[in-house]
């Protein structure tokens, strides 16, 4: 390899991932491991553009929606540029412009989108080849949920038990293919930037929340059924898995100290409708990091589910996704 030839523009695209089995703690800060197995399904809708392109300027720059990242954010990208420098030798800086058609910072995985295709784009513009195993590696040191926006489809991150991570990595275990009439609905009922991000709320609750062991003890099983429920198709069986997830997630915040409340009384009216609703109709919701919840059902029944949540709370914006994604290079 020539590292003067490096880098050279590359643009890749990446859709977010929503946990039906969260990630919530780490075994290792520094390296985005988990504590725990983690399941999710990535979406088909609203991916996230990166573009790397050599830069001028002495230092490596990152732009989110036109504006420059500030410290510390930044901070998780130029982790990511540092390994790939190591195994390239490009020295020269590099400019990344993201563009997520996801509203920032609202809970809806938007991140895990961007670091996975900044993965792609800037191993790319530097000339490293990456097996897919090993992109979502490197992914996951930006940000542990990211790991799980390269494969696509349904997928498992395994907490792995190595300390430098090599075993800790996102795979597909089943394709979009395999259960097509899965939807998956955004439902924003705040478009306020979350007071606690994820990764600061995972590490207070770790740290300080009585039943957390509790909660790392219960995720490993919650992921072997979530898994089996996606491979055998039972609808009933993943709603009563993730939402047992989800729960258990934002109770165990409660308990940390200070407590951590990601929801909105808003949030909650929701959920005890969608409930209502789940009666009836194929449905479940689950929650990350903030007051949005995203609810889960099978077509036809997402045109019910969005028209009866738009009927009962006429001003929350609803984004209708199936199944699909995964990291490419893109023009
Ligand atoms: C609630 O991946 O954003 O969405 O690794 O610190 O970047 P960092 O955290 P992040 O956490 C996501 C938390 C979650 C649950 C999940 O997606 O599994």
């Amino acid at each position: 390899m020539n590292p003067a030839r490096w880098p050279l523009p590359a643009s890749a695209e990446a859709t977010a991932n929503i946990a039906m089995v969260k990630y919530w703690g780490k075994r290792d800060a520094a390296l985005n491991l988990p504590a725990a197995d983690s399941v999710a399904v990535c979406l088909d809708s609203f991916p996230t553009r990166v573009d790397v392109t050599p830069c001028a300027a002495a230092e490596d720059e990152v732009w989110w929606s036109g504006r420059p990242v500030p410290p510390p954010r930044i901070g998780r990208f130029l982790r990511v540029l540092a390994i790939l420098r190591e195994q390239s030798g490009c020295r020269s800086a590099v400019r990344a412009d993201v563009r997520s058609q996801i509203p920032d910072a609202v809970g809806l995985a938007g991140s895990s989108a961007a670091m996975a295709a900044f993965a792609l784009a800037a191993s790319t513009a530097m000339g490293v080849e990456l097996s897919p195993r090993e992109l979502s590696i490197t992914a996951r040191l930006g940000s542990g949920s990211a790991s799980r926006s390269v494969p696509g489809g349904f997928v498992r991150w395994h907490r792995g038990h190595q300390e430098d991570g090599s075993d800790s990595y996102a795979e597909e275990f089943a394709s979009a293919a395999h259960w097509p009439d899965l939807r998956l609905l955004a439902v924003i009922v705040s478009r306020e930037p979350k007071a606690v991000s994820s990764t600061v709320g995972m590490i207070r609750t770790a740290r300080t929340a009585p039943l957390y062991p509790m909660f790392v003890e219960q995720c490993g099983r919650l992921a072997a059924d979530a898994q089996a429920a996606i491979a055998s198709r039972d609808f009933g069986w993943l709603a009563r898995t993730a939402e047992l997830s989800a729960q258990t997630m934002h109770g165990v915040c409660l308990t940390a100290r200070p407590p951590i409340l990601y929801v909105r009384p808003l949030t909650v009216e929701l959920v005890e409708h969608v409930t209502e609703l789940s009666r009836t109709l194929p449905l479940f919701f689950t929650l990350d990091a903030g007051p949005n919840p995203f609810l889960v059902t099978l077509a036809p029944h997402d045109e019910t589910v969005a028209a009866e949540v738009a009927r009962a709370f006429p001003d929350v914006e609803i984004l209708r996704c199936g199944v699909g994604g995964g990291v490419r290079i893109v023009a």
